[in-house]
């Protein structure tokens, strides 16, 4: 089993990766990606949706949203969530790899380091080319990770966050295969327990990542450093690309 595929991790680490102060960021991050688009859409694909974060911006903007995750446990969260607040999305659960839409879109996203994860860069590829096929004309794909400038400049061999509700996470991170993976290993102490993760991706440099989605038929590709378009550099938080079919 993958990584990625591990459902218990994900339900484990869960308050570390998602707690309520980045459901609300994740609402602003929507109505950014909406105004960085410049023109009017209906539709939105959220590509590994996770717990919904961002399937709940995008329907709170009335938008019709569909989202597609592996991980059944998050996807329950999302359902959850999404039904408390009243609103409605389509939840898939699926390999991205697997699932095939029955429809097209105008926006699809992939958002907060969810790409990459494929051990075989083709079947990264194949997620990039698979959003160019999904796209209505004129459509935008919108990835937000972290990009490989950033991570060697900031990497820190042990990093230690403690969280309101008593657990620790500490995170030791690692460039690996000549800089092109990000290997990490996070251990969680809660009370008298404790549980680790070892995960690994992909990471890319804009280059490269311009390089792919151009490979997938994309046009008139766009990098930033945030979703509020601030320029790619070492003092950015994130990689953002924003390609047009
Ligand atoms: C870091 S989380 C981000 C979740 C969400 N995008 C967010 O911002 O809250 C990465 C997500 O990718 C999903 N994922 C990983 N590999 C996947 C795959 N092969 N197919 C579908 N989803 C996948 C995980 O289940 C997880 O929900």
């Amino acid at each position: 089993m993958s990584w990625y595929e591990n459902n218990k991790m994900w339900e484990i680490f869960y308050d570390c990766m998602f707690d309520a102060e980045s459901f609300q960021l994740a609402i602003e991050q929507c109505q950014h990606i909406v105004e960085l688009l410049g023109q009017p859409i209906n539709s939105v694909l959220d590509l590994a949706c996770g717990p919904g974060r961002h399937l709940i911006g995008f329907a709170k903007l009335d938008l019709e949203v569909t989202g597609v995750d592996l991980s059944g446990f998050l996807l329950n969260q999302a359902a959850n969530l999404i039904d408390q607040q009243g609103l409605s999305a389509n939840l898939v659960h699926s390999d991205l790899l697997k699932y095939q839409p029955g429809q097209k879109f105008d926006l699809i996203t992939n958002l907060f380091t969810s790409f990459g994860y494929y051990p075989k860069p083709a079947d990264n590829q194949k997620v990039l080319d698979n959003a160019y096929q999904w796209l209505n004309p004129g459509g935008t794909f919108i990835i937000d990770t972290f990009g490989k400038e950033q991570v060697a400049h900031a990497i820190e061999p042990v990093h230690c966050t403690e969280y309101d509700n008593g657990d620790v996470r500490f995170e030791r991170p690692l460039l690996i295969e000549n800089m092109s993976v990000y290997a990490n290993e996070w251990i969680l102490v809660r009370g008298d327990k404790a549980f680790r993760w070892e995960y690994e991706h992909f990471v890319y440099t804009p280059v490269e990542l311009t390089t792919m989605l151009k490979q997938a038929g994309f046009k008139d590709i766009e990098i930033y450093g945030s979703l509020t378009k601030d320029d790619y550099d070492l003092n950015a938080e994130r990689l953002v690309a924003v390609a047009r079919k």
